[in-house]
């Protein structure tokens, strides 16, 4: 008797060689332009879909969910999962898997070289010379040391921990405040509160997954309470810094500056007055994009999303709880 084989829908425009191992065990059917699809696409994709495969920054709410009749997994192509409505796609059986531990490296990396980019006024002096300026007196302002600087972690996961370590080896002070850990010395770090992390850091960076919790955990008050000589670095999600109250406190100059790779809206809208500052480095979401992070999140993706259309618990899948769901309506 032939098996049929599950049907997956790749909702990234990924070459075969990429999708090898998904192509030889499933139909695929793959979005193929650039970008990610719509959310009627997606909903008619998935309408006789078993598995999806997707970016982390794609939405899949509760009624999209619902739509899909045969999905079993959800399969996030990056770590974070705030784009998956995880407690509808627990009541429905569906599993949800994302790609930890792989790009810590690539993500932590970046936020150092936006540390640096700040403390060193990269941006500014790389402007200097296109503008065909030089020499010293032609007004290259001076940067700082990180060495002796402090660098406040908010949220020691895997990715804050790397950063902390780094940051220490660049000679920083490095304290951290984590809503799991509490009052924890750790060999490189020490524990604070979030409003003393705030007052005391020249460096401050965000390392907490999105959660209703952590939505505009950075906000008026708490920008209020950083020196005017710090620097605010966002590497994790837009959604964790209430924006427009930073573009006030950049603009006011009660901050020094900030680096953002996430912003509230991606990509952001063409008068942002986030783009009109001097004082803010803005990347396009790049933390991990590097060719060979990228490639391990995507076989991490790839394992993730064929252990669970074989029935099995996926190696990092974000609610277990799911396959009980889905037991309990069989
Ligand atoms: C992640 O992995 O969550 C990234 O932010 C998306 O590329």
């Amino acid at each position: 008797m032939r098996v049929a084989r599950p049907h997956v829908y790749v909702a990234l425009p990924l070459p075969d060689q990429s999708i090898e191992r998904v192509l030889a065990a499933c139909e695929v059917t793959r979005y193929d332009r650039r970008g990610q699809p719509s959310r009627q696409e997606l909903i008619d994709a998935i309408a006789a879909a078993d598995g999806l495969l997707g970016s982390a920054m794609l939405p899949v709410d509760a009624d999209v969910l619902a739509s899909a009749s045969r999905l079993r997994v959800v399969s996030n192509f990056g770590v974070g999962f705030d784009g998956v409505d995880v407690a509808a796609a627990t009541r429905l059986g569906i599993l949800v898997c994302n790609t930890p531990g792989v790009l810590s490296d690539a993500v932590a990396d970046l936020t150092m070289g936006l540390i640096v980019a700040l403390a060193r006024r990269l941006p500014e002096a790389e402007r200097f010379v296109r503008e065909g300026r030089w020499l010293p007196g032609q007004g290259v302002r001076l940067g700082s040391d990180l060495r002796g600087n402090g660098l406040g972690v908010v949220g020691l996961g895997r990715i804050g921990r790397e950063v902390a370590q780094r940051a220490r080896s660049f000679g920083m002070h490095v304290c951290f405040y984590d809503v799991l850990r509490h009052d924890e010395e750790l060999a490189f770090c020490t524990y604070q509160d979030l409003d003393d992390l705030l007052r005391e850091s020249d460096f401050v960076s965000l390392h907490v997954n999105l959660t209703e919790k952590t939505r505009h955990l950075i906000s008026t008050r708490e920008l209020s309470l950083m020196k005017p000589s710090a620097y605010l670095i966002n590497t994790a999600r837009g959604q964790i810094v209430d924006q427009p109250a930073l573009v006030d406190a950049l603009r006011e100059e009660r901050i020094a500056g900030a680096a953002l790779d996430v912003l509230e809206q991606e990509p952001p809208a063409p008068d942002e007055p986030l783009l009109q500052l001097e004082n803010v480095i803005v990347l396009p979401h790049v933390g991990s994009a590097t060719v060979e992070t990228r490639r391990a999140m995507l076989e991490l993706a790839i394992d993730n999303l064929l252990a669970a259309l074989r029935g099995e618990t996926p190696q990092c899948v974000v609610n277990p709880e799911a396959l009980a769901a889905r037991r309990d309506a069989s």
